[in-house]
């Protein structure tokens, strides 16, 4: 069953497993802290999938086509069981690529152990250099420095990193090239990623995407660019690379150039529901069919039914849907985890 396809003929090879609905910081693009606050209901323990649950959803996963896990949030890092989730996962051996998202305050305490327990790699959230940009953004008020200790934790562990930098109008669109600069500097991967109408709370308006066109063309006045082949199929950043031989940048540019035609993620949530799109209303819901026992044969049988049935493309459609019209409120992207 490696190569089942859904309704646009698109197979399942990634799977993004959100562990944790809580995050430590609340940036207004994802956890506006004026919604996200003291009273907002959060997971109880009990509701998140247990690491045994989510290992049977990745060995089912695998076995329609998934090679590739994430490991997300929210904030990853706040999962107790973090480390041995990554372990219990490589220990499986059927994956290629077991990687992880996370701000990166709390590298400093887990990014060696995230390695010795089979990580490959790791993705870290930064919006700005600007201190004052920073704290602002992510709500929390927490420093620039403080993220930085976490990349560094990051690099003195050997683990691979990538930046993410979501790009806003008017917020921090004055950091993209401090942010190439610093980060070509240390040869490290930047992507700048189209601030994206996911969840319900933001007060996103087309006018403060920056679109990834224009990212290239403030970076090509300062370090001439030229477009380079993805790391792989689907892969979601469009990558380019110094012309003068230094390092790479990536843009993720889901508003302006959507990428559903070669979209090949399902993602799992903290309480073990499936969602086709990072933009759905409703998930398939397996936690109830695991605590009950079902079998792997039924299990995986499910989930091929599922994926079979799945014709989503949100970000290619986005533009014909009338945002005045009623519809079912999105996912939170805290709780799906990008
Ligand atoms: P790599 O495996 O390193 O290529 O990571 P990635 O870019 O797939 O994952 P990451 O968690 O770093 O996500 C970067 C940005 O891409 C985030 O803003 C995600 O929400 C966004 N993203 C990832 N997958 C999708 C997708 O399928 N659709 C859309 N619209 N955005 C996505
Ligand atoms: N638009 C674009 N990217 C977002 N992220 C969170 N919310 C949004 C949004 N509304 C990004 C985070 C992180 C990744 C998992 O998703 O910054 O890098
Ligand atoms: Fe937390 Fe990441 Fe959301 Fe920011 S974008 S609030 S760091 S989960
Ligand atoms: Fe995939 Fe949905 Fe993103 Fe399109 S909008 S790339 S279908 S997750």
């Amino acid at each position: 069953m490696k190569d089942v396809r859904d309704k646009l003929g698109r197979t399942l090879r990634d799977l993004r497993i959100s562990v944790m609905d809580q995050c430590n910081f609340r940036c207004s693009y994802c956890m506006p802290a004026e919604v996200f606050g003291p009273d907002y209901a959060f997971l109880k323990k009990q509701e998140l999938l247990s690491t045994e649950e989510i290992l049977r959803m990745v060995e089912a996963a695998t076995e329609l086509g998934v090679n590739k896990i994430r490991i997300t949030g929210g904030e990853p890092l706040l999962r107790k069981e973090v480390v041995s989730i990554v372990q219990k996962i490589s220990d499986l051996g059927v994956v290629d690529d077991i990687a992880l998202t996370t701000n990166g305050w709390l590298l400093p305490t887990f990014a060696q152990r995230l390695k010795d327990a089979g990580l490959d790699r790791i993705n870290l959230s930064l919006d700005s250099l600007n201190d004052k940009t920073f704290r602002k953004m992510n709500g929390r008020n927490k420093s620039v420095e403080g993220v930085l200790k976490g990349l560094e934790a990051a690099v003195k562990a050997e683990l691979p990193i990538k930046v993410n930098m979501v790009v806003e109008k008017g917020i921090n669109e004055n950091d993209i090239v401090p942010m190439a600069r610093y980060f070509r500097e240390r040869d490290i991967t930047l992507r700048f990623i189209e601030y994206m109408d996911a969840g319900n709370f933001h007060h996103w308006q087309q006018e403060e995407v920056v679109p990834a066109k224009e990212v290239i063309e403030i970076l090509n006045a300062e370090f001439p660019l030229e477009p380079i082949d993805p790391n792989y199929r689907g892969e979601v950043a469009k990558r380019y690379r110094y012309l003068d031989g230094v390092g790479e940048i990536g843009v993720i540019s889901s508003i302006s150039q959507p990428f559903c035609s070669d979209c090949h993620r399902a993602r799992l949530s903290a309480d073990g529901k499936i969602y086709k799109c990072l933009f759905s209303s409703i998930g398939i819901d397996f936690k109830k069919v695991l605590r009950a026992g079902i079998s792997k044969e039924v299990l995986v049988t499910r989930l091929a039914k599922l994926w079979l049935g799945r014709d989503d493309r949100y970000s290619e459609i986005r533009s014909q849907i009338d945002p005045n019209e009623p519809h079912d409120p999105k996912v939170e992207m805290s709780y799906i985890g990008g």
